[in-house]
Parts: C-alpha cells; structure tokens; sequence
C-alpha cells in the first residue's frame, strides 16, 4: 500500500514534496509505543461497545503487538506513504491482520488519536524530568550539609548587583537554588495532573454516531477521566504551553545557576573548581579548563524561552478543533525535554563532583566592609533611628578609606568594642528567621527535607 490512508477522494497520489513538506514520521515516531497502548485500548473499546466482533478485536490486538515488537526489535519498515507514526501503525497492522486491520481506525481519528499518544507521553516523561530536578535538589542539598551551618560553616559573600553585600553560609546559598528547582518539580507535577484528560473518542472534532465508550478508554489507559467536549479534546494543546513554560522557567533558573558556576571556577573568584571530568579543553589553549555544562545550561534557556514562544504562537488565532498547524505541538516540546533533561543531569554531575574553595570564600567574606549593616542595626538596638545609624556607619566607612584603617578599628574607635564584637559576629549575627544565620539555616535544611518529601510523593508513580 503505497498510498495515504485517505486516498478514497483523490484521483493522484500526493506531491513528494507534499509529504516531505507535512510528514511528521520523523519526530513523532518516539510517540509509538504510546499510540500502541491508546490503539490496543481502543480496540478494546469497540470490542466491548460491540462495534467488533470479539475476534476481530483480537486479531486488531494481536496485530497491534507484532507492531510493537517489529517497533521494539527496529525491525519495522516505513513506506513512503506513511504520514505520521499513526498511519505507519494502522498501515502495519493493516498489513499484518488483513482486511479486519481496516476496522481499527472505527470511531476514531488522528486528532484525538495524536492527542492521546502526546498526553501520554507528557505526563511520563515529565514525571521522569520532574525526578531528576529533584535529584539535583538533593545534590545541592547533600553539598549544603557538608558546607555546613554550625559554628565552622563555609561563609562566601553573598552579592547584591553582583558587589559583596554581607557574608551567608555557603549552605544558605546553596539551599537557595534548591528552593527554585522544588518550585519547578512543583509546577511539573501540577502540569501532570492537569494533562491527564483523555481525548480519545472526540473524534475528529465531534465524537461518533457509534457507541464508543471514552470513559472505558480513558480508564483502560490511565487517564483520570475522559474528556467533556470533543472540540476542545482536539484544540486543547494547554498542556503543551504549560509543559513549555514549566521547562523555560526551570532553563532560566539553570542558567543562573551556570552563569554562577561560571563565575566561580573562573580565576578571578577561583571559589570552586570542576572535576575534570565535567571541564572541557581548549583546541587551541593548552592550559584552558572550561565550564562547558555551566555555560551551556546558561545558553539552552534561550532555546527552551524560544520554544514556548514557538507553541505560543502557533495556538494564538487558530480556530476550534484539530488544524495542521498543531502538529508544530511536538518539536519544540520534545527538543525542550530533551535539551533540559540533559542540562539537568549534566549540571547533577557537575556540581556533585566540584570542589569548593573554601579559603577562597572565607577570604573574599572576611573583608569587614560586608558587616557594616550590623553596626546599624547594633546602633538601633542602642535606640538610634535606622536612617540616622545607616549614615553614622557610612560617614565611618568613609573615613577607613580615607585613612586606610580597616573599618573594624575604625568602628571601634568611634563606637567602642561592643560594636566592633558586634561586626565580627559576622554570618552568626544573622537571626531573622530565614536568613542566612546558623539557626535560620537548621531550620531551613528541615524545612527542605520535608518539603523535598513531599515533592517525591508527588512523583511517586
Ligand atoms: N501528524 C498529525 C499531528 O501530529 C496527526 C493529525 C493529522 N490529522 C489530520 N487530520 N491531518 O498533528
């Protein structure tokens, strides 16, 4: 059969450079084991409703399975005909089972029969993404433990505008990402949840004249029910966009967390060096050790931003129901996937296997600039306004660096040794819940464990 499955109404085969133009066996092919499973339950379905014969429904099944193993074993072969991976399915167990495989597409069409195949494939693979962020939460996390928080906790400055602000425990920054990516896992389970409508049985955009049974279908595959309207079962692409977004947010925040590691390793800050194993060379340098991975989890967000502006786009105008502009749903959801998945892993490895430069933080976090805020607040806890010990400790700053006297003696001087023990209390001086300090901190690695338990539950399939 070398001829599409709707020819009935042509007198021509299609143009080459038609099916080259609209084919999308290239990259829907990864969706046929989905298609398989919503084809067996399907078939199921009409053998139940009484629309097949038992036996012809099991022969359709059984056909289904050898297309599953030829699929499984590589060993199927595609014709030139074969439009999509849902054509090459229903032409291979036409093939396989005769003129009874020509019953398998009754009360069915390829706009709830793709649909099915890609939520099917969302909410799975998106479970497996949602995982890995997790992992590379307890990465951070396990990473934040041994940076500590108690009294010999690694401190780095933290940085506003990217200029030394106040010192934190290293744990406390570390923690910080992890608290964006559960945000991330989060939204990657509400997507999951959200997509797992069926929409077989929709038809083409209004359903069947023949007793199909979506409810059957969607239980038999998983789905948590069946769609309520056929036309928006075959327009709604929302789960595509949210999956997009999710990804494109999840991107950003590995990006910023790559442009840090780019900092870092570099020899200005030197704060951390990379395992060899995850640093790159130089062609031409031979002394270059690079922070690939950071840097390309910093650039793939562009592409992930790119393809939910792609998806966006394609939707916005289009009318209700299935139009062919909607099979531009699957490339950028699978490049997103695809792309984010390995930054995710490639960035798990990277920071598992890093060293930190502990001195180095130590060192850049001692400078005594970075505890100025504490001789204010110690100056208002004396009763002095804020705004008034805020230009008191500047007036101080700037007279160490008129005379080149550390600020600490400065401080001293002018404020006796209270304030300056008040200075050097550095990263323990911060109290406030959630901050930076010691005991903030405790409190936040709980907080973190808990909530990093619930996330698995979440993604507990
Ligand atoms: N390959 C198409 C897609 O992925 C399948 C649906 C085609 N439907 C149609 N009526 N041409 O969107």
């Amino acid at each position: 059969m070398n001829q599409p499955l709707w020819h009935g109404r042509f007198d021509v085969p299609p143009a080459e450079e038609l099916m080259a133009f609209t084919s999308s066996l290239a990259f829907d092919i990864r969706l046929w084991a989905d298609d398989i499973a919503a084809s067996i339950a399907h078939v199921k379905g009409l053998g139940k409703s009484g629309i097949l014969q038992h036996d012809e429904a099991l022969t359709i099944v059984e056909a289904l399975e050898t297309t599953h193993s030829e699929f499984a074993s590589g060993t199927i072969v595609f014709v030139p005909s074969d439009e999509d991976v849902h054509t090459a399915i229903e032409r291979r167990v036409t093939e396989i089972a005769g003129a009874i495989g020509g019953k398998i597409h009754t009360g069915r069409s390829r706009n709830d029969q793709c649909v099915t195949a890609l939520r099917m494939w969302s909410r799975r693979e998106l479970v497996r993404l949602g995982v890995a962020v997790l992992d590379l939460c307890e990465v951070l996390a396990t990473r934040a433990q041994e940076a500590g928080w108690g009294h010999d906790g690694v401190v780095l400055p933290g940085y506003t505008h990217l200029q030394r602000a106040q010192p934190v425990l290293l744990a406390h920054h570390l923690f910080a990402h992890s608290w964006a990516l559960m945000r991330d896992a989060d939204r990657l389970a509400t997507t999951i949840e959200r997509l797992n409508v069926s929409p077989l049985g929709a038809g083409a955009l209004a359903g069947s004249s023949l007793p199909i049974d979506p409810a059957f279908t969607a239980a038999e595959l998983g789905f948590d029910e069946p769609f309520a309207n056929s036309l928006d079962a075959v327009s709604d692409r929302d789960f595509v966009a949210e999956a997009l977004f999710d990804i494109a947010l999840l991107a950003v925040h590995l990006s910023r967390m790559g442009e840090e590691w780019v900092l870092w390793t570099s020899e200005e800050f030197a704060f951390a060096s990379l395992d060899d194993r995850y640093a790159t060379g130089s062609s031409m340098l031979p002394q270059k050790k690079n922070a690939d991975i950071a840097e390309l989890a910093r650039g793939k967000a562009g592409r992930a931003i790119g393809n939910l502006v792609t998806m966006l786009t394609v939707l916005k105008g289009l009318p209700l129901s299935y139009n062919r502009d909607m099979q531009e749903d699957k490339e950028p959801l699978f490049d997103s996937y695809d792309q984010i998945s390995r930054a995710v892993t490639a960035l798990t490895g990277m920071i598992h296997t890093a060293r930190f430069n502990t001195d180095a933080m130590a060192k850049a976090a001692s400078s005594d600039a970075l505890c100025a805020t504490d001789v204010a607040e110690w100056l208002v806890v004396q009763g002095t306004p804020f705004r008034q010990a805020h230009a008191m400790v500047g007036s101080l700053v700037q007279q160490s660096l008129a005379q080149g006297i550390s600020l600490r003696d400065v401080v001293a001087s002018a404020l006796g040794g209270a304030a300056r023990d008040a200075m050097d209390a550095g990263v323990e001086n911060r109290r406030s819940p959630g901050s930076g300090g010691p005991q903030a901190v405790a409190t936040q690695a709980t907080l973190y464990s808990q909530r990093m338990s619930k996330l698995r539950d979440r993604f507990r399939t």
